[in-house]
């Protein structure tokens, strides 16, 4: 199949309502259309995370504007759409569902082919989109919701190596500001003390660095940074700008050297299977940390594989990842019907074994 594609697709599996219009000539780069994405932060704020019935609704409410205005942005109709790809899981189920119901609409009304695009699989697909990373590659997901190292062979080719046991990092980063009163998102405010503390005050733990394997964990070390908060209160009756700080930058640290290890051990995994252009690519919001992208980098650095982090607009939860997902999945040959299911959980990696913990933004599969 060789003609230019050109893909609307949809994104609403958390707490983002989004529509983009992706277009792909082979042997040429994908180019984005439009990418609108809803942003719905403020509905959720007093919540203190994401409310799935309020985001389900917000998502029925939005996406169908959102469509409009990125066929508007793009200058197209849906005439000129040769297919709709729409985030089908995982994620929290009612989000998903409105998402895949609004797509279903559209594909039936329009006459078009449907392709179920695996969340997941839209942010491991980015870095071919953006940098026409060669397959297979190594992916670090790493955001409030995602934790997994995938080697990507292929749209539907996905060696999980390892992920997460408990909390997303950007989960522990926001945790780690709530307990120390910063504001949300944790990861930038974190970050920001970081900068002023000494990451050597607290011997806060490096989580399963000593189990084998590729498997990391997160819950341990934000309760490390409450009990290090609760001695010092103890002690002191309250915490000084610079405890603050130092706890942020023992904590920072700590997840950038189990990130750091943890790397270099997937990517020895990779590499042995010796890819003729090694390349290591990350995704996800926890990736805009410098420190930890620095350091990620340098591991990718030592064995000389190529880093890649796609622009945090991307990275980040959108639709053109899912019609990029959907323009290689459609070239492969893929198409769903009206039998199209939502999936609260879907691992991209059905031979691995199923891992523990949901999370406040939904499964994590
Ligand atoms: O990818 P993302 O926008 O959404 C999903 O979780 O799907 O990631 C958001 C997460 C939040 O937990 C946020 O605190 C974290 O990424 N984050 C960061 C930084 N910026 C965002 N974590 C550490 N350092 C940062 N600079
Ligand atoms: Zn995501």
């Amino acid at each position: 199949m060789a003609e230019t594609l050109t893909i609307l697709g949809l994104e609403s599996s958390c707490d983002d309502s989004a529509a983009a219009v992706v277009r792909h000539t082979p042997g040429q780069a994908g180019e984005i259309l439009s990418s609108v994405v809803a942003g719905q932060a403020a509905l959720h704020a007093a919540y203190g995370g994401v409310v799935p019935e309020i985001a389900a609704r917000a998502h029925a409410e939005k996406l169908d504007i959102c469509v409009e205005q990125a066929l508007s942005k793009a200058g197209l109709t849906l005439r000129e759409i040769d297919a709709i790809a729409v985030t089908a899981g995982p994620g929290l189920i009612g989000g998903v569902l409105s998402g895949v119901m609004c797509a279903k609409g559209l594909a039936a009304g329009a006459g078009l082919p449907l392709i179920g695009v695996n969340h997941l699989a839209g942010h491991a697909l980015t870095p071919r989109l953006t940098d026409e990373l060669a397959y297979p590659y190594l992916m670090l997901l790493v955001s409030g919701g995602h934790c997994q190292f995938l080697l990507v062979r292929g749209p539907q080719g996905f060696t999980r190596l390892g992920g997460t046991i408990d909390d997303a990092p950007g989960e522990a980063f926001d945790k780690t500001a709530r307990l120390l009163g910063l504001p949300q998102p944790g990861g930038p405010s974190v970050e920001a003390e970081a900068r002023k503390g000494d990451p050597d005050r607290f011997a806060f733990p490096r989580p399963l660095l000593n189990r084998e394997g590729c498997d990391l964990s997160f819950s341990g070390l934000k309760t490390a940074v409450l009990r290090a908060r609760d001695a010092l209160v103890a002690e002191q009756g309250g915490i000084t700008r610079q405890d603050r700080a130092d706890l942020c930058a023992g904590f920072q640290t700590a997840v950038r050297d189990v990130l750091i290890e943890k790397s270099r051990r997937a990517l020895a995994l990779y590499l042995a299977e010796a890819p003729t252009a090694p390349a290591f690519a990350v995704a996800g919001g926890v990736a805009a940390n410098q420190a930890i992208r620095a350091g990620l980098q340098a591991v990718a650095a030592r064995t000389g594989a190529r880093f890649v982090a796609p622009p945090l607009k991307l990275c980040t939860d959108n639709a053109a990842m899912i019609a990029w997902a959907g323009i290689e999945l459609f070239r492969a040959g893929h198409r769903d019907g009206m039998e199209l299911i939502a999936r609260p959980r879907w691992p991209l990696d059905t031979t691995s074994s199923a891992l523990l913990g949901g999370g406040r933004k939904g499964a994590k599969a």
